[in-house]
């Protein structure tokens, strides 16, 4: 399974790269505004940064709603970096606008995905990445993770190409549950990929190596 880290934040993208694990960043205009980025050609600017960092997909993601709208976004972003998914959410437009991008062989990812029809659509309009929101789901006694499943399932069935990016991660039990039902790839804050690290007894391994070491060594 793929990593990608689910942030704009410059340092936290440089420390998750920096561990040697990370395949991708995705972005959204939440992101961008949490980072105080404003204005479209900082906006531009700070993926082409974020594309200097990571030697791996960076999704950027359209503003606008309507489809004229988002070619000419979509377009325009792509131009920035070879590595830039733009990032396009599931709505009429939308799906029309991924096909569009599918034929001019600009990948996209489709966003703001809560059900398997939706996630059907996104897969024959040629999508790249489908984005189910793992999260959000939750938030609404849904569960994520099982529609991540089934969109898994539905791919595999009918062999569509288009990987499943679970999105709206937020714990890393999720990432966990992620790997159970076969994603291809997580979208993870940077607290959810550490916290895979945690364990008691690798802890107390180390401790234990190392007081048995100085024991002898000094
Ligand atoms: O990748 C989508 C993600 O950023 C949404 O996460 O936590 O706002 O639901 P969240």
């Amino acid at each position: 399974m793929k990593f990608f880290i689910d942030t704009a934040n410059l340092s936290q993208i440089r420390e998750a790269n920096e561990m040697g694990v990370l395949d991708g960043v995705t972005t959204n205009p939440s992101l961008m505004a949490k980072e105080g980025i404003k204005g479209v050609e900082n906006c531009k600017k700070h993926y082409v940064d974020i594309c200097n960092i990571v030697d791996g997909d960076v999704s950027a993601e359209v503003i606008s709603t309507d489809y004229e709208g988002m070619i000419k976004e979509g377009e325009e972003l792509a131009k920035l970096h070879s590595n830039i998914v733009v990032k396009v959410p599931c709505i009429a437009d939308g799906i029309k606008a991924i096909k569009y991008f599918t034929g001019k062989g600009i990948r996209t990812n489709c966003t703001l995905v809560f059900s398997p029809g939706q996630a059907l659509l996104a897969a024959k309009a040629g999508a790249t990445y489908v984005s189910p929101f793992v999260g959000r789901l939750d938030d609404i006694t849904s569960d994520g993770i099982e529609l991540v499943g089934k969109i898994v399932d539905m791919y595999s069935f009918y062999g569509f190409q288009t990987q499943v990016l679970a999105a709206s991660i937020r714990t890393t039990q999720h990432i966990i549950q992620c790997i159970e039902v076969g994603a291809d790839v997580a979208t993870c804050p940077l607290s959810a990929i550490k916290g895979l690290l945690n364990h008691p007894l690798t802890d107390i391994g180390l401790a234990k190596f190392m007081e048995d070491y100085k024991k002898v060594n000094g």
